[in-house]
């Protein structure tokens, strides 16, 4: 086990993404259990999903706050790729710690919306790593993604395996930002841990991934597809899992050591957040269909077979990935706990209330 040599007690955070799913539920954790603490959340609260998820999100925030007196917080709307504005609040703020979470998501809308992808994710990271440079921060904390694993065959996904095979542009911009940090550290002795999180999912979570378009669609009386007939195995991690892992890792810096060339070792790392227990896709959708029912999002009398379509694989689709979470455990003694049913239990009832109240 790792000894934290970061106490986020009265430290300046900053997190990006704040009004996003994860920034958002890290954010909350770190009012809740961090005090006094100063947390800047930066977002440009951009419409690639319903935005009224992120105002409420946000709201959640400022009443969370207003509980914790002593701490402070505070929110910046703007780009990650406006450097001047990055440039700004690091000056101003000296952050101490630095999570990078605001980026580009989804596999499939890189393929139609390829420039904001390299605005968001390879210009905004830069800007990040450029004023850690310019204004050293004592651990930068960034999301990468589980997409980096490309269409590798061997599971568990361990971050050892090679991952130069990315099979879209998202995975490609994550990927860059590994790389990217490396260097900073290297370079700029900048303690740096990237984040590869499999599927995260919980209430206020992302509209464009498959546990909220099925809902969305199954209230709608649509039909939703499950691809490769259903035999598919898919890592699920609960949203509040996750925030427990960045937490872990953000009280952890690497160490910083110089090496024989008289240039930093870089103190980098690289972890997979995820629950190293796939779920069949089948027994998945038949839970949150059972969850569904019973928060009263759908009727108790649904037909849920004339609303499920078998289909086949898509191009470019794995049938099976999970992390190796190994490293995690050693490290920190941690390994996500919450189950499928208790998960989509959270996200049922939020929906209902959301949406149908
Ligand atoms: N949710 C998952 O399953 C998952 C899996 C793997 C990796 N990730 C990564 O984790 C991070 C958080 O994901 P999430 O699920 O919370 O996504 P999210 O889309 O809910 O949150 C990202 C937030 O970043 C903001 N943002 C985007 N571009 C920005 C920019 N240029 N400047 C400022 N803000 C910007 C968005 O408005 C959004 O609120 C992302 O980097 C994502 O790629 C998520």
């Amino acid at each position: 086990m790792l000894t934290p040599n970061i106490d986020l007690k009265n430290k300046t955070i900053l997190v990006t993404g704040a009004a996003g799913f994860i920034g958002a539920n890290l954010v909350l954790e770190l009012l809740r259990t961090v005090e006094p603490v100063t947390v800047i959340g930066l977002d440009n609260m951009n419409d690639y999903y319903d935005v009224s998820i992120k105002e409420y999100r946000l709201t959640e925030i400022v009443q969370e706050a207003a509980k914790h007196s002593a701490s402070k917080w505070e929110f910046v709307k703007g780009s990650l790729a406006d450097k001047a504005l990055v440039d700004g609040l690091f000056q101003k703020y000296g952050f101490a710690v630095v999570v990078n979470l605001a980026a580009q998501a989804g596999v499939r809308y890189s393929i139609t919306n390829p420039d904001v992808y390299i605005e968001s994710n390879i210009i905004g990271f830069y800007n990040i790593l450029e004023a850690c440079r310019n204004y050293p921060v004592e651990h930068l904390v960034y999301a990468s993604s589980s997409s980096v694993y490309g269409s590798n065959k061997k599971v568990p996904y361990a971050t050892e395996d090679k991952v130069d095979n990315p099979v879209s542009l998202y995975a490609a911009t994550k990927k860059s930002n590994e790389l990217f940090a490396h260097a900073y550290s290297k370079l700029y002795n900048i303690p740096s841990t990237g984040l590869r999180f499999f599927t995260v999912y919980g209430p206020a979570g992302r509209p464009d991934m498959a546990y909220f378009g099925f809902t969305n669609k199954l209230r709608e009386g649509k039909t939703i597809q499950i691809f490769n007939f259903g035999n598919c195995q898919r890592d699920f991690t609960y949203v509040d899992d996750i925030v427990t892992g960045v937490k872990h890792v953000m009280c952890n810096a690497p160490e910083k050591k110089i090496g024989e060339d008289g240039l930093p070792i870089p103190p980098y790392r690289v972890y997979n957040i995820g629950n190293n227990s796939p779920e069949n896709l089948l027994d998945f959708v038949d839970i949150l269909q059972q969850e569904l029912i019973a928060a009263g999002v759908l009727p108790v009398d649904y037909d849920f077979e004339a609303h499920k379509e078998l289909v086949p694989m898509q191009p470019g689709d794995v049938p099976v990935t999970f992390a190796d979470t190994s490293d995690l455990e050693r490290d920190f003694g941690f390994k996500p706990s919450t189950s499928l049913r208790e998960g989509l239990r959270r996200f049922a009832k939020w929906y209902k209330e959301f949406y149908m109240a």
